[in-house]
Order: structure tokens, then sequence, then C-alpha cells
């Protein structure tokens, strides 16, 4: 991986930035979160020196997450992105998680007054907030460094939740075929089908959300044990070109499990959080993840993970860690388009 851009480019410095240019830099920074099939279901409202993010159900997925857990998470990763733009900035964010228990859709305020410079640390996984992408498919066999694994698993207790180290080929290979039976079972269903077609895009697409075809491989990767990934094709031949001819499988990576105590909103929004940091937190150390969701979108397999993965706490999300070269490119929309300064809201935000 290559030395990224900053995410906010082009935007004035901070010394002279006014209250409205830092809510433009955070928020052009938060947009580049991750989010479930890039639905990005969120917006922001900015007042002075506040910043309030919102889930936007309507872009939630019904089917595979009716609860809004993923929704939820993929806001908790927009708002460890804001939350870091500010520290990028000089700014100490003060932050409020489901500040209002009448309206749930807000996830959080932010404000900034305090000043104090960021660190390395902070600096380093910046730079990878709009650089970084979601891997799809195997990893080179090298094994990553134990200290990486320790600083993402203390990262994401900061944070309120678990991250899980799966070892044993046994247990990793008995958890790679929870994910075939999830994805094998969502292939046979029609609603989950219809509900994965409508976030992805035909090639040439200038839609600025959802699965482009320049975000997954044409044909997936074997990995070993088999993890395998979302049929975002559907056998319509989109997709990347493949850069590993001629090798039957590839090392799945480290495999890991991000769970929570409880079950709570606030629980889904601190997985998000942690998501976003393990994931930058790697990317600086030229290492990438895949992400499977697939058995935690069905019940009765999330029930199974959390029995005999998750020593009884919450699974939110499966992630492999390994290095590899990417190609992926993904899309989001403009900042412009979901941020609402002076307080403002988009048509019919405020009912619940
Ligand atoms: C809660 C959540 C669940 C996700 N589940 C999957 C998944 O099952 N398979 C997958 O390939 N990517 C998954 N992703 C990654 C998204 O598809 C990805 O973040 C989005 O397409 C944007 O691309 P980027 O991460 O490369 O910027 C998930 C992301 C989140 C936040």
């Amino acid at each position: 991986m290559n030395t990224p851009p900053s995410p906010a480019e082009g935007l004035p410095g901070p010394e002279q930035a006014t209250a409205e240019d830092v809510a433009a830099r955070v928020v052009a920074a938060a947009v580049w979160a991750p989010s479930v099939h890039n639905t990005q279901p969120w917006w922001f409202s900015a007042r002075g020196q506040q910043i309030s993010l919102y889930a936007d159900a309507s872009r939630q997925l019904m089917v595979a997450d009716p609860g809004g857990r993923e929704m939820m998470m993929s806001c908790g990763a927009a708002l460890f992105t804001a939350r870091l733009a500010l520290r990028s900035l000089g700014y100490i964010p003060d932050t409020f998680v489901l500040p209002d228990p009448a309206r749930r859709s807000l996830v959080a305020r932010v404000s900034w007054q305090r000043r104090a410079d960021p660190t390395d640390y902070e600096q380093q996984m910046f730079r990878w907030v709009r650089q970084r992408r979601t891997h799809r498919g195997g990893f080179a066999p090298l094994p990553l460094a134990p200290e990486l694994l320790t600083v993402l698993q203390h990262g994401a207790q900061r944070d309120g939740a678990l991250l899980r180290i799966i070892t044993g080929e046994g247990r990793r290979a008995a958890l790679a075929a929870v994910v075939e039976t999830a994805e094998r079972a969502m292939r046979l269903d029609s609603a989950y089908v219809q509900e994965l077609a409508r976030w992805v895009s035909p090639p040439g697409s200038t839609r600025a959300d959802g699965m482009p075809d320049t975000a997954y491989p044409a044909h997936p990767e074997r990995t070993d044990p088999y993890f395998p990934g979302r049929d975002y094709a559907h056998g319509r031949g989109w997709g990347l070109p493949s850069f590993s001819f001629g090798v039957a499988s590839r090392s799945a990576g480290v495999v890991c499990l991000l769970t929570t105590a409880g079950d709570r909103p606030e629980d889904w929004v601190n997985a998000g959080q942690a998501l976003q940091r393990a994931l930058l937190t790697s990317a600086t150390c030229g290492v990438a993840a895949a992400l499977h969701s697939q058995p935690l979108e069905l019940p009765w397999l999330r029930e199974y993970i959390r029995a005999h993965w998750s020593d009884g706490t919450y699974p939110q999300l499966l992630l492999r860690l390994g290095t590899v070269v990417q190609a992926a490119v993904s899309v989001r929309r403009p900042p412009g388009s979901v941020l609402f300064p002076g307080g403002g809201e988009p048509p019919g935000a405020g009912h619940e």
C-alpha cells in the first residue's frame, strides 16, 4: 500500500478554519467509513462547534438487518472517523452516544472546544481513512506480527468491544463452515437476493453508493479454510479480474470475531467504532481486512456463534486479516449531500 492522500485535501488548514470548515472536513472524512453493502446509512447536522450524526433508516436493510444492528455499526464506524478527523485537526472531541432516548436515530453528538496536538498514531490512522478498502478474497501466507494483534485487541477494548482471535485449525474450519452455511441459505432466499441486488450497481454505473463492480472479484478466490464472500455478481460476470491465476487457494488470514458484552444499540455503535479503529490500525501496518456478516444476519447462526466462539458475548462481525495487494475501488456520496449546516435536516427527517 502507498502513502495515502489526506481525506480532506483542498480545505483550509486548521488555523484558519471556521466551525463550518471544521464540520465540512469532519464529514468529508466520515463518509469514507465502511458500511454494510456500502449503504452509507447516515446524515449529519452541524450547528456551531457541534455535529449530530443520524442513522438514515431509509437505507436500512429491512431483510438482512431488521433490527438496525448493522446500520448502527456502520454509523459507529462513521462516528469513530469523525472523532479521528477532529483529532487530526488538533481538537479533542466530546462525544455523547445516543444522547436522546426520544430520538433513536440520533446516533451521537460530537462537539469540539478543547485543543491538543494529534498523536503520531492518530495521524497515521487518519491518513488511511480514504485509501483503506475492504478486501474480498485470500491473503499471502505470511504471519502477522503478534504485536499488531495485541494492539488491535487493546484498541477494541477502548471502544467497549472485544476482538477475539480464533485459533486452531478445527475452530477456524468450523467457523468457515458456518459462514458457508449462511451464504448458501441467503443465496436460496429470494428476499435476501432481491435486497442485495438493490445495492449492487452494473458496470459503468455512476451511482455513489452500494457495491460497484470495482469493489469485488469476478471470480471469488477460494481460501483455506473456505470463507465464501457475498454473491454480489450473481452470475452476471461483473467484478474485477482475478490476480491469483493458478493458485488453488490462498490463506484465509487471521480470523477474528468482534464481539460486545451487551447487544443494545449503544453496543452496536461501539462495535462500529471498534471496527473502524481496527481497520485503520491494520492499514497503517499494511494489513487489509475481509469482512463477513453473513452468519450474523441469520439469528439462529448468530446464536450458534455466540455459544461456540464468543464465550456468550454477542458477535457483531467476523474479520479476516492479512497482507495482500489490493485493486478494489469503492464509491461514496458527496459529503455535501449528507451534511446539513445551520442545524438543518433532510426532508422528512423529524418523524420517528
Ligand atoms: C456492519 C458491516 C457489515 C459488512 N459485511 C460485509 C460482508 O458480509 N461482506 C463484505 O464483503 N463486506 C462487508 N462489509 C464491508 C462493506 O461492504 C464495505 O465497507 C463497503 O462496501 C464500503 O467499501 P470500503 O470498506 O472498501 O470502503 C461490511 C461492513 C459493515 C460496516
